[in-house]
């Protein structure tokens, strides 16, 4: 007997996300968008600023709620935040007030862990993201990088089976992007976690994912799904060098670009 097909743990059918717009009528967001993931898949989503990024993981997140289509989850209709899923923003979401010990263990404390629980657990995530002896700083004492390693950490410690991420590394310098690149590769290859990645940079899309969806100029959708056929474990820095990255780079790009102009274009038309 052929077993059947393995059911996408995030699928979402022709959502659509539209927004009042402020003048009385109503901005479209995300438009017919047809995606799955599977169980453990890392796929990355790229498309030109403002197209729909952050509101398509605001669908699968539960945060918003899709305006005609469907957001399912292990075949569910998404309603409310999901269990399991983690979610890292771009911007630093860690409690400027708390340790980073008392940062790590506030998941696991809200999910009902005993306060020992909570702080054995976030000690070890600690140490995995590579900030052991720095329990006790604040968030002001650290780099912008360390910071960066105290989110992921916030965010494995709960360990996510759906992990949402939203140009994470952006803000970060290239050496430390690409530190923290390989860093989260080698955490969620043990995981088992499904990733969705935003990201505006080729390059980490393409270094990190199994696949790369690329979106079109506003409202977004999906324009191309590109398998990554690349080996794991991957070292992000030499892999970039190599002729099959650069080939997908070249692939990727050809589609990525038009999108890329198209809104280049509408923002000249509109000055
Ligand atoms: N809550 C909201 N209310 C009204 N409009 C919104 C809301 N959220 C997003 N939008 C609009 O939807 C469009 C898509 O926004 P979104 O943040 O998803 O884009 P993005 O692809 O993530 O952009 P960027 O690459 O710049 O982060 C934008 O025009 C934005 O103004
Ligand atoms: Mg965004």
């Amino acid at each position: 007997m052929v077993a059947p097909p393995e059911r996408p743990l995030i699928e979402l059918i022709k959502a659509t996300k539209r927004f009042p717009n402020g003048s009385g009528g109503v901005h479209t967001a995300v438009r017919d968008l047809a995606m799955t993931v599977q169980p453990g898949e890392f796929v990355s989503v790229v498309g030109p600023t403002g197209c729909g990024k952050s509101t398509t993981l605001s669908l699968v997140s539960g945060l918003q709620r899709a305006s005609a289509g469907q957001v399912l989850v292990e075949g569910r209709p998404v309603t409310s935040i999901p269990d399991g899923v983690g979610y890292m923003f771009q911007s630093d979401a860690v409690m400027p007030w708390r340790s980073v010990l008392d940062n790590v263990a506030s998941g696991p404390r809200f999910r009902g862990a005993s306060k020992k629980e909570a702080r054995e657990q976030a000690t070890d995530w600690i140490a995995r993201v590579g900030l052991a002896g720095f329990e006790n700083y604040y968030p002001h004492q650290l780099s912008g990088g360390m910071r960066k390693r105290v989110a992921l950490a916030q965010t494995l410690v709960t360990n996510p089976r759906i992990l949402l991420m939203d140009e994470p590394f952006s803000a970060l310098d290239v050496q430390t992007r690409a530190n923290m690149q390989d860093e989260l590769l080698r955490l969620w290859a043990g995981s088992g976690a499904a990733v969705i990645f935003v990201t505006h940079d080729l390059d980490e899309a393409i270094a990190l994912a199994d696949k790369v969806v690329v979106m079109t100029a506003g409202p977004a959708t999906v324009k191309d799904v590109f398998p990554i056929p690349l080996h794991r474990p991957r070292e992000v820095e030499e892999l970039r060098l190599t002729p099959e990255f650069v080939q997908i780079y070249r692939e990727v790009w050809e589609s990525l670009r038009v999108e890329v102009d198209k809104t280049r274009q509408r923002s000249v038309a509109h000055v």
